[in-house]
C-alpha cells in the first residue's frame, strides 16, 4: 500500500526532474497543451506503490500488468492519471466536463497509424508550402539570400495620438535580444526603426544609422504613452477603436547560408518586401470568405474581460491577416479528408498550433523564442507580439527545427508522442547522467496486436460533470486525480480559444455541439457566471461522494493540491468528510517547474501535497499528531525528504506540506462527529475551528523557523520518526 511503499525521495526526485522538461519524460503530452498537468511519474508511483510487486525503485523501470484493476478520475483534464493506469493495462474511467479535455484525452488513447500520419502530414506541408511559403522568407541581410527563412516577426502596437493625429509605436523597451543567447544586445532606434546591436545597455551610445541617441525606455508604459510628435500623454488600451492595430518592427529570420560563419541569430529591421508580403497576405485573405476562422463573439469572462478592454471583440481579431489566411488553408486542407484517425490527429494539430499562431503571443528577449498565449494562465495582452512562421524550418545540416510555433514542430511533437505510446520509456540518472530505459510490454491505447495477439484494454471515456456521475456501486479499485484548485485556472475561458476553430472541423462529434465549453458546473470560482466557494464545495463533496460510493471499501482515493491560501484547502476537507472518507497519508511532491513562468517571482510553492485516503484502513499513529510542535516536526521530515531528492524547498513550500497535514489532521479528529447535513457554511467553519485547535500555520511555522534558524539547538526530531510507518502497534483503525 501507498502508505507504506511509496518512496518520496525517488519520485519526487523524477517528479522535479520531469516537471522541468516534461516532455522528456512524457512525450505524450505533445498531442495537446492541457494547463496544469502533474507529473507522469507521480502517478505511476502511486499506482506500483499501491498496486506493484516488489520495491518501487524497481519495479518502476519494469514492465508491470495490473490486469483486472479499474481506476478513475473524475477530473481526467490533459489524462495524465488515466494515462498512466491504462499503461499498467488497467481499465480506466476517465470524465471531464470540458469538451476539448474529452477530446485530447481520446487522441492520446487512440491507436494512429504513424506512418500513415506522417504521410498525410507531409503532403499537408508540401501544400502549405506552396500556398504560403514566400510569404514567410526574407533577404538575408549579409549574403543577399532572398530565400532565408523567417523565424518570427515582432510587431509593436500603434495608437493614433489624440492630440497631433499621428501614429505612435507604443514601444514599452527598445530591446529586442538581450545578449544571454545572443552575442550583444539588439536595440530598435527610436527613430529610424534600425536595429542596433551593442554591448551595453546601460550605454549603448548612437544609432548607426541616423545617429540618434539610443534608448531603452520605450514611451509606453502603465497604460499612457507619450507621444513623441507632439508630447501629449495617450491613454491606453482604446476599445472604442476596435481591436488594435500593430506595426511590423523587426524579423528574426535564418539563414542556411551564412549559418556556419555567423554568430548568434540573425535580426532584421523588415524591409519594403517584407512589408509588401505581408500586406498581399492581407488582400488575399480580404478576397476570401472565411469558413474555419472564427468570426463568433468572446464571451464576457474573469478571464476574457481582458481581451474587450483591449476592444478584442471577436475571436477573429486576435489573429493577424496572414496567421488567418495560413490557418483558413490549413483547415480546409483537413476539412477534405475523409474520417479517421489520421484527420482527427491533424485537426487536434491546428488546435494546438493556434497556441503560436496569434498576435498575443509574446517574444522572449532573453530565451529567443515565441511565448504562446497560454504561458501564463490567462490572457495578457502584451505591447509587442511575436508571429512565428506558420510552416517551421528544418536545419539541413543537422537535420533538426529551427524555431517554433510552426506545423512542423507540431508535427514532430505528435509523432514523438504517438511513439511513446508503442514503446513507453522511463529515464534513470545516475550521477547526473541521464539513461533512457524502454519499457517493453507496456503500451498506451484500446487495443494492440503484437506477436499475432491481439490485446485491448478497457477505456470508458466521457464529457459529462462528475457531479452527476452514476459509476457501479464498489466497482473501482483506485481513484486517482487533481482536481481543480478553485479559481487558479479557468479552463473553459482559456479552452474556448482552441475549441472555436476546432469544433468547426469535428463538427459531428456530439460534444462539440455547443458553442462554448463553459459550463455552469465546472467546479471553478468564476465571478462572470456567479460561481463562489459554496458552489466549489458542494460540487467537490458531490463528486467525492459519487467516487467513494463507487470505490470498493478499502482502496484508495488519491489526489493531488496544492494552494497558497488555507481558505482553498477547507473545502477539500469539507468534501473528504462529507464523502467519509479518511486521509490516511499525505505526501508532499514537487508539480511544478522552479521557474515556471506564472509563478516566478511570486514566492509560490511547487510542492503538491498528495492526499491517499480511504473509507477504511488503517493509519500510523504516529502522523496523528495534535499540536503546532508535533506537526512541525511531520513537516520537517517531509522536507528532509524532499532535500534528499535534492529539492530546494522554500517558505511557500513549508507552508503547503503543512496545510496538507493540517487538512489530514482535521479530518482525522473530525471524522466523528461529522454531521452531513449541517449547512456548507457551517461545515466550513468546523473545520476552520479544528484547524485553529491543532494550531495554524503561524504557531507552526514559528517551531519551524526556530528549526531552520538554529539546527545545532534542535534535539528535534526524535529519532523514532525517521522509521517510516512503522509496526503493528503503531496502526490505528478506522
Ligand atoms: C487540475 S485539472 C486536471 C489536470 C490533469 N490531472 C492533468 O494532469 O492534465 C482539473 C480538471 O477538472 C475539470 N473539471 C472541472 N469541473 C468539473 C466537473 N464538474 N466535472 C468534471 N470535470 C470537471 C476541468 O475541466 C479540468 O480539466
Ligand atoms: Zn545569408
Ligand atoms: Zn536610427
Ligand atoms: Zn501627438
Amino acid at each position: 500500500m501507498i502508505e507504506k511503499n511509496f518512496d518520496i525521495p525517488f519520485i519526487a526526485g523524477l517528479a522535479l526532474r520531469e516537471k522541468q522538461i516534461q516532455q522528456n519524460f512524457r512525450p505524450i503530452i505533445g498531442v495537446h497543451k492541457w494547463f496544469a498537468r502533474r507529473p507522469g511519474t507521480l502517478f505511476r508511483g502511486l499506482l506500483l506503490s499501491e498496486f506493484g510487486n516488489g520495491p518501487l525503485k524497481e519495479i518502476f523501470y519494469q514492465a508491470n500488468r495490473l490486469s483486472g484493476l479499474t481506476v478513475a478520475d473524475p477530473f481526467m483534464g490533459g489524462g495524465t492519471p488515466i494515462i498512466e493506469a491504462n499503461r499498467l493495462d488497467c481499465g480506466v474511467v476517465g470524465v471531464d466536463i470540458n469538451p476539448m479535455a474529452y477530446w485530447i484525452v481520446q487522441r492520446e488513447i487512440a491507436n494512429l497509424d504513424v506512418e500513415e500520419y506522417r504521410d498525410a502530414a507531409t503532403r499537408l506541408l508540401d501544400y502549405l508550402h506552396e500556398q504560403l511559403g514566400p510569404y514567410y522568407r526574407t533577404t538575408c541581410l549579409s549574403c543577399g539570400n532572398i530565400h532565408a527563412s523567417v523565424k518570427y516577426f515582432i510587431w509593436v502596437k500603434t495608437i493614433k495620438c489624440q492630440e497631433c493625429r499621428q501614429e505612435i509605436n507604443m514601444f514599452p523597451g527598445y530591446i529586442l535580444a538581450t545578449n544571454s543567447r545572443h552575442p550583444k544586445y539588439v536595440l530598435i532606434c527610436s527613430d529610424c526603426g534600425e536595429l542596433n546591436e551593442v554591448e551595453s545597455d546601460k550605454a549603448p551610445g548612437e544609432c548607426s544609422h541616423c545617429h540618434s541617441q539610443l534608448k531603452t525606455r520605450g514611451p509606453a508604459r502603465s497604460n499612457r504613452c507619450l507621444c513623441p510628435h507632439c508630447g501629449t500623454l495617450n491613454k491606453y488600451p482604446q476599445p472604442q477603436q476596435g481591436p488594435p492595430k500593430h506595426k511590423m518592427a523587426a524579423i528574426e529570420y535564418y539563414c542556411p547560408q551564412c549559418k556556419q560563419s555567423h554568430k548568434g541569430r540573425f535580426f532584421k529591421k523588415p524591409d519594403h518586401v517584407d512589408l509588401e508580403k505581408y500586406h498581399q497576405s492581407e488582400e488575399r485573405w480580404g478576397s476570401l470568405e472565411a469558413r474555419f476562422v472564427p468570426g463568433e463573439k468572446i464571451p464576457a469572462g474573469d478571464e476574457t474581460d481582458r481581451l474587450h478592454r483591449w476592444g478584442y471583440s471577436k475571436y477573429a481579431d486576435l489573429f493577424n491577416a496572414r496567421q488567418q489566411l495560413g490557418l483558413e488553408i490549413s483547415c480546409r486542407w483537413i476539412d477534405k479528408m475523409t474520417g479517421g484517425e489520421t484527420r482527427n490527429a491533424l485537426a487536434t494539430n491546428l488546435s494546438d498550433l493556434l497556441r503560436y499562431q496569434n498576435m498575443l503571443c509574446r517574444y522572449d528577449a532573453s530565451a529567443l523564442k515565441s511565448l504562446d498565449i497560454f504561458s501564463v494562465h490567462g490572457f495578457p495582452v502584451g505591447l509587442m507580439q511575436c508571429e512565428s512562421n506558420l510552416l517551421g524550418i528544418v536545419d539541413e545540416f543537422k537535420r533538426t527545427q529551427v524555431g517554433s510555433g510552426g506545423w512542423l514542430n507540431i508535427i514532430e511533437k505528435y509523432v514523438k508522442a504517438k511513439q511513446f505510446c508503442q514503446l513507453p520509456f522511463e529515464l534513470q540518472y545516475h550521477n547526473g547522467r541521464k539513461k533512457q530505459i524502454t519499457i517493453e510490454g507496456e503500451w498506451i491505447g484500446t487495443e494492440r496486436t503484437f506477436k499475432e495477439v491481439t490485446r485491448q484494454k478497457i477505456v470508458d471515456l466521457r464529457c459529462s460533470s462528475s457531479t452527476a456521475l452514476t459509476l457501479e456501486k464498489e466497482t473501482l479499485d483506485a481513484v486517482l486525480t487533481d482536481p481543480p484548485y478553485y479559481a487558479n485556472v479557468q479552463y473553459a475561458e482559456l479552452m474556448d480559444f482552441c475549441y472555436v476553430w476546432l469544433r468547426k472541423l469535428v463538427s459531428n462529434e456530439p460534444s462539440f455541439q455547443p458553442i462554448s465549453t463553459r459550463n455552469q458546473n465546472e467546479l471553478t470560482g468564476n465571478n462572470t457566471m456567479s460561481r463562489g466557494l459554496m458552489h466549489f464545495q458542494n460540487g467537490l463533496a458531490k463528486v467525492f461522494q459519487n467516487m467513494a460510493e463507487a470505490l470498493k471499501p478499502g482502496s484508495p482515493f488519491i489526489f493531488t493540491y496544492h494552494h497558497n491560501d488555507l481558505n482553498a484547502y477547507l473545502p477539500i476537507a469539507t468534501a473528504l468528510l462529507d464523502a467519509g472518507l479518511v486521509c490516511s497519508a499525505s505526501l508532499p511532491c514537487p508539480a511544478e517547474m522552479g521557474a515556471s513562468i506564472h509563478i516566478n517571482g511570486t514566492g509560490s510553492s511547487i510542492v503538491d501535497t498528495v492526499f491517499v485516503c480511504r473509507t477504511t484502513g488503517v493509519v500510523s499513529r504516529k502522523t496523528l499528531t495534535s499540536s503546532p510542535e508535533e506537526i512541525a516536526k511531520l513537516v520537517m521530515m517531509d522536507l528532509d525528504k524532499l532535500k534528499a531528492a535534492n529539492i530546494r524547498t522554500s517558505q511557500g513550500d513549508m507552508r503547503c506540506i503543512a496545510f496538507g497535514h493540517l487538512i489530514r489532521l482535521s479530518v482525522w479528529f473530525l471524522r466523528e462527529r461529522w454531521n452531513v447535513d449541517n449547512e456548507p457554511q457551517t461545515k466550513l467553519k468546523t473545520v476552520e475551528e479544528q484547524i485553529n485547535v491543532l494550531g495554524n500555520w503561524s504557531a507552526i511555522k514559528e517551531y519551524l523557523l526556530q528549526r531552520i534558524e538554529a539546527p545545532e539547538k534542535q534535539q528535534w526530531l526524535a529519532l523514532e520518526y525517521h522509521e517510516g510507518y512503522g509496526g503493528e502497534s503503531d496502526k490505528i483503525s478506522f
